[in-house]
């Protein structure tokens, strides 16, 4: 037995098909630089690994939602242009701007501390500044964006900053033919156009998601912000299918199975017994549960290929396991179950599990816990894992994805052959070996975060 097989459960993330969804965006939006969002963690995926990849593959920006993130990726030593959006009073502004991150400010408070940052910093802040065009979330409305176009632009004359971008952020772009899609790109239009008669000069205008950079070539401006697209999942079901929009999901969620036997017909299963075996039947236990991100409102209806065959949650879906009825099949102990995947074996997808939780492949992905090793593989020749000091290896395995042969880095630490059995319980190695290894993996930015107890 290897030793990615000898765990629990894993989230294989296959580097290459995230290579190869954000070349078939940058086909989509030819003529814009794209922007590979990797906040929240990589949306599970892990954010460094994943933001090293998409740069191989062409991405010029990465972005993320908080400043922590953004400074994560630059202490694993991602260079070039990063951008994050999401301020709160007291920074880090200094930090960011020394660290040559694209500061988003939505509001004079927030300019005023990315000037004071600067100062701090001894040099110009990079300032994007964002509008909102109707999404009524983050952004200036235009009400106010003379006032902060102003204070911005008097800011920029005094080399206290410089204002890099504008942009903005779409509310319905998965939703084809909203009426909001058009009213946002028009007020987008006028915002930037009213900027730059003011004397702004921005290096990148930009308003696509994924959505929108696969459906609305007139929202692509001069740059794209793809997250979920680049994991290989569709934004909503009415866009199409992962393989329809020529994308290749990423993460395979895998799970030893941890026990089979026999029951009665009648038998209750899990808490609240709100399944009952219609017959004399065999259970099989999945070892992972909502603490591992599998959502409780799955119950009764999460799907899992075992055995060759997809079975359904049986019950309630606990903290740390669920069961399935195996209808008398008698698969080994260990045996895989894949919960999701690129549908390869027949396995299901994110998008079957977000209807089954009723909610948003978004959402699946994102939840999957730290106490689910992420396993990489396909990762390009020589990436070195900048602070962590452990180097990815080449897997010769073609950028599709091959299933077997590949070399495979475990949170993004070399998992060598002939080493232990590698496994993490509640996050920590469990092997002296193994500890050894991941100790130096401060790289990952939820881990940093953690660190700093946010
Ligand atoms: C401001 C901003 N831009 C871009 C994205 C990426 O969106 P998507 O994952 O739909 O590509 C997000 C994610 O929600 C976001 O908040």
């Amino acid at each position: 037995m290897n030793e990615t097989a000898s765990l629990r459960a894993r989230a294989e993330i296959d580097l290459a098909a995230l290579r190869a969804n954000v070349r078939a965006l940058r086909e989509r939006a030819a003529g814009a630089q794209l922007m590979a969002v990797v906040k929240s963690d990589g949306y599970g995926h892990g954010a460094v690994p994943c933001a090293r990849a998409a740069r191989e593959a062409g991405a010029t920006w990465l972005g993320t939602a908080t400043p922590h993130e953004a400074l994560a990726l630059r202490a694993a030593g991602l260079d070039g242009r990063i951008m994050c959006w999401l301020w709160t009073p007291g920074g880090p502004w200094r930090e960011a701007i020394e660290a040559g991150i694209d500061v988003s400010v939505s509001a004079l408070w927030s300019l005023r501390e990315a000037v004071a940052g600067a100062a701090a910093a001894g040099r110009p802040a990079r300032v994007q500044l964002k509008a909102d065009t109707g999404l009524g979330r983050a952004g200036c409305q235009p009400a106010d964006w003379p006032e902060l176009v102003a204070e911005a632009r008097a800011a920029e004359r005094t080399g206290a900053i410089r204002i890099t971008g504008l942009w903005s952020h779409l509310a319905c772009a998965d939703e084809p033919g909203h009426p909001s899609i058009a009213a946002q790109l028009s007020a987008f239009r006028h915002m930037v156009a009213y900027a730059e008669k003011e004397g702004v000069d921005p290096e990148v205008r930009h308003l696509a998601n994924s959505p929108a950079t696969l459906t609305l070539p007139e929202t692509h401006f001069d740059l794209v912000r793809t997250g979920i697209a680049m994991y290989g999942i569709s934004p909503a079901p009415e866009l199409g299918t992962p393989a329809e929009l020529g994308l290749r999901p990423v993460m395979t969620l895998a799970a030893a199975v941890a026990l089979v036997k026999d029951v009665p017909a009648g038998h209750g299963v899990s808490y609240g017994h709100h399944y009952a075996t219609a017959d004399e039947t065999t259970l099989g236990l999945i070892p992972v549960g909502y603490a591992d991100g599998i959502p409780r409102h799955a119950s009764g209806r999460g799907p899992v290929l075992v055995g060759g065959r997809v079975r359904t949650a049986a019950g309630r879906v606990a903290m740390d396991q669920f069961v399935v009825d195996l209808g008398g099949d008698r698969p080994e102990p260990g045996a895989e179950a894949l919960l999701f995947g690129p549908g390869d074996r027949g396995e299901p997808s994110v998008e079957d599990w977000a209807v089954a939780a009723d909610t948003i492949g978004y959402e699946i992905v994102t939840r999957i816990g730290t106490r689910v090793p992420r396993v990489y593989v396909n990762e390009s020749a020589g990436a070195v894992h900048g602070s962590a000091g452990t180097v990815g290896r080449a897997s010769g395995a073609p950028e599709a994805g091959a299933a077997s042969g590949r070399a495979a880095t475990v949170n993004g630490t070399a998992a060598g052959a002939g080493s232990e059995a590698v496994g993490h319980v509640n996050g920590a190695p469990t092997t002296a070996h193994e500890a050894a290894r991941t100790a130096p993996t401060t790289a990952d930015p939820t881990r940093a975060e953690a660190r700093r107890g946010e």
